[in-house]
């Protein structure tokens, strides 16, 4: 029986000798489970595969699950426990979760395990509910998430990095992660006492790229961790490219969802070209989708998705939904995709990560968690487990107050993570060691020779605000590919391009760096373009520190000029709107951003993350309850565009607090009133 993936075992020359061991410790789990030994022996790895009955054995017992997605960077650690034990009661006995490197690495030598970043605390709540656990910590997840969970320091480290490859780089950063990240998480293996079955390597490579000697690198780098005590998995999609994600002693299983659930018969064949024996393993089935700006919210139907589940396990199969809980990408976790199937270029994710998932954002049972549920119970044991979920609360209109104009010199001051810098051509986002938020650019206009004259921008990643001395003259877009605009003569003397970062682009991943690229450069009377030099980048990182900082610090509640205060369209840049509401009882509840235009909310100084109503389709920003007290509750809205008001100006503008998600708003459909 040559079950035990030998054949064509390489290793690279330099591997060092616990490398070597550490790799045939892994052949060995792969081949316990072979022969019919009864005696289980100390030594021996509890989950292994028996190539015979092309099952998984736990313990000596033929083991199959039926997993649910959620990753714990989508949900307050608050809610971690009420969302698991949700999952559990469907009937799922595993969760699978990614683990997000830019979040516990945000900058260069700064960790981060606390709060939301807290995985061993969630992975043990798992535990204690009852789960095994699929473990992918990737490095690269895509998982929608900003630069697929790759820090952004590492653009600035080393400019020409070549992410995911066998880059000397990138591999020794990937080293110096996995020093961190896997000794915290080594009693958790199954081998070891815990609950961890398998352990990703890569995620969906062989799309990207073909690099076996990354992938053998990664491969041998995770073993020297997991060193057999869990079962080390990768995850392609069934294309001709399979082959590429394929690793030398490495178990491999595939991902589709419900629109190839008719190809299913020959999915499996694609995967047992590359695996002949062993376990079916569809390690991403879809319930639902991801959704861009701009577009239609997706939405599968339940029905179709259960149906697709229950053909799925008839094959003996295991199987992982994703996402079984989606969640939020609260603050500017969102990612984005490039040139999809229509060719649309940039596209930016939403911030919700509801999926259409088989719970909603909110953790709440749906229809579609029944009919899945009731499939699984054909298959796994129900267990009996009450739910108590949180009550959805409508807390009504809210009225905010203008109090903060971002461009002003109070506003730089507040806002902005430290003094301009100066230099020839404008510092990317990665250059200013900044995630996400804004970066304002300016510099001075030379005499024109022409009226009116295109400014023109070579990329533009990913929107700008155009303002000539603060006064709005457009807006640059990436994603409506929009890169130039006339300026009249005679305007002002100072050019300034107020650059939104929409999120890097997660899938494809190469090079998504911020910020304005290749020249901005004016249109001259000869025909020619003046490029523009000597630029001031100013960093507004509007992380939630910093505005509730200012937001608490504000000793005198000083209300901005009547002037901006009744702006609808802010003319004069971004505005600051602050407001409080009471609150008597705590529960789960939905920002309502109708009216508004663009920006970022933040609830008691979280982050709840990017709004666009005018954009669609998400309306409403989700609040967990987790994040709201009895009493004063405070909001506030920072508005990139236009504010919540009619047009005569007459009221103060309001955010709403609704029971009810939003998330299927007309995209593109606004009535300005
Ligand atoms: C599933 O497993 C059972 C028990 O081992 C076996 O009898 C059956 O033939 C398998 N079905 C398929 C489709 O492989
Ligand atoms: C990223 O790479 C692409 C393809 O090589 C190139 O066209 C583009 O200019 C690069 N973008 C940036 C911002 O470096
Ligand atoms: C402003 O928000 C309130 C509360 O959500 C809403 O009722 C109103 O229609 C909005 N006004 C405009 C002009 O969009």
């Amino acid at each position: 029986m040559s079950g035990c993936f030998r054949s064509n075992r390489k290793l690279t020359m330099a591997v060092s000798a616990c490398v070597i061991i550490a790799v045939m410790a892994l052949t060995v789990g792969l081949c316990v489970g072979l022969g019919s030994s009864d005696e289980v022996r100390e030594d021996q790895p509890r989950f292994t595969i028996d190539h015979e009955a092309n099952s998984f054995m736990l313990d000596g017992e033929p083991f199959r699950y039926v997993s649910g997605s959620f990753h714990y960077f989508r949900a307050v650690p608050e809610a971690w426990r009420s969302r698991l034990r949700t999952m559990r009661a469907s009937g799922l006995n595993a969760l699978d979760t990614y683990v997000e490197w830019s979040l516990h690495n945000p900058h260069e030598d700064e960790y981060n395990w606390e709060g939301i970043a807290d995985v061993v605390k969630f992975l043990e709540i798992a535990q204690e509910e009852d789960f095994y656990i699929i473990l992918r910590p990737g490095p690269y997840i895509c998982a929608e998430r900003d630069n697929g969970g790759l820090p952004h320091w590492l653009f600035k480290k080393y400019p020409s990095i070549k992410m995911r490859t066998n880059d000397p780089d990138y591999i020794a950063e990937v080293g110096k992660w996995y020093a961190q990240l896997m000794p915290r998480l080594q009693h958790l293996l199954v081998g070891n006492g815990g609950k961890i079955i398998m352990v990703q390597v890569e995620n969906e490579y062989g799309d990207y790229a073909c690099d076996h000697d990354y992938l053998n690198w990664l491969r041998d780098e995770t073993e020297k961790y997991v060193s057999g005590k869990a079962l080390l998995f990768t995850v392609d999609i069934p294309n001709e490219k399979m082959s590429c994600g394929k690793i030398d002693n490495v178990f491999a299983t595939t991902d589709f969802g419900i629109d190839r659930i008719n190809e299913i018969d020959e999915i499996w064949k694609m995967l047992r070209v590359q695996q002949p024996t062993g376990p079916l393993v569809n390690s991403e089935f879809y319930p639902g989708w991801l959704t861009h700006w701009q577009e239609q919210n997706q939405r599968r139907d339940g029905q179709v998705v259960a149906d697709a589940l229950k053909t799925i396990l008839s094959y003996n199969a295991s199987v992982n939904l994703y996402m079984f809980f989606g969640g939020t990408n609260f603050g500017f976790t969102a990612g984005a995709n490039y040139d999809l199937d229509g060719g649309i270029g940039y596209a930016a994710d939403i911030t919700s990560y509801d999926y259409d998932a088989v719970m909603d954002e909110a953790g709440g049972v749906t229809s579609k968690y029944d009919k899945v549920k009731a499939v699984i119970g054909e298959f796994l044991e129900l267990p009996e487990i009450t739910l108590n979920p949180a009550k959805r609360i409508a807390y009504g209109k809210v009225e905010v107050t203008p109090a903060l104009a971002l461009l002003s010199a109070e506003g730089r001051a507040a806002l902005s993570k430290g003094d301009p810098v100066e230099s020839v051509k404008p510092k990317t986002f990665e250059e200013l060691d900044q995630y996400s938020g804004l970066v304002l650019y300016e510099t001075e206009l030379p005499t024109m020779d022409l009226d009116p004259a295109l400014l023109k921008v070579d990329q533009i990643h990913d929107r700008a605000h155009v303002f000539v001395d603060q006064e709005l003259v457009g807006t640059l877009s990436r994603e409506a590919r929009i890169y130039s605009l006339p300026l009249s003569k005679g305007w002002g003397n100072t050019l300034q391009l107020l650059v939104e970062n929409q999120g890097r682009i997660n899938f494809y991943i190469s090079n998504d760096t911020k910020g304005i690229f290749g020249d901005v450069s004016l249109q001259l009377h000869n025909g020619g373009y003046l490029p523009l030099e000597n630029w001031r980048s100013t960093a507004f990182p509007l992380d939630q520190a910093s505005v509730e900082l200012w937001r608490r610090e504000r000793s005198v509640q000083k209300d901005l000029d009547s002037f901006l205060a009744r702006q609808r369209i802010l003319r004069n840049g971004p505005l600051v709107y602050t407001g409080t509401f009471t609150v008597g009882e705590v529960g789960d509840t939905y920002l309502n951003m109708a009216g508004w235009g663009k920006g970022v909310a933040y609830v008691n100084g979280f982050n709840l993350g990017r709004y666009w109503p005018v954009a669609g389709p998400q309306v409403t920003l989700y609040v967990p309850n987790e994040l709201l007290k009895v009493g004063e509750n405070s909001v506030v809205i920072l508005e990139y565009q236009r504010a919540n008001k009619t047009t005569n100006g007459a009221d103060l503008p309001a955010v709403q607090f609704d029971a009810v998600a939003q998330l299927d708003g007309q995209c593109g459909d606004v009535t300005l009133k």
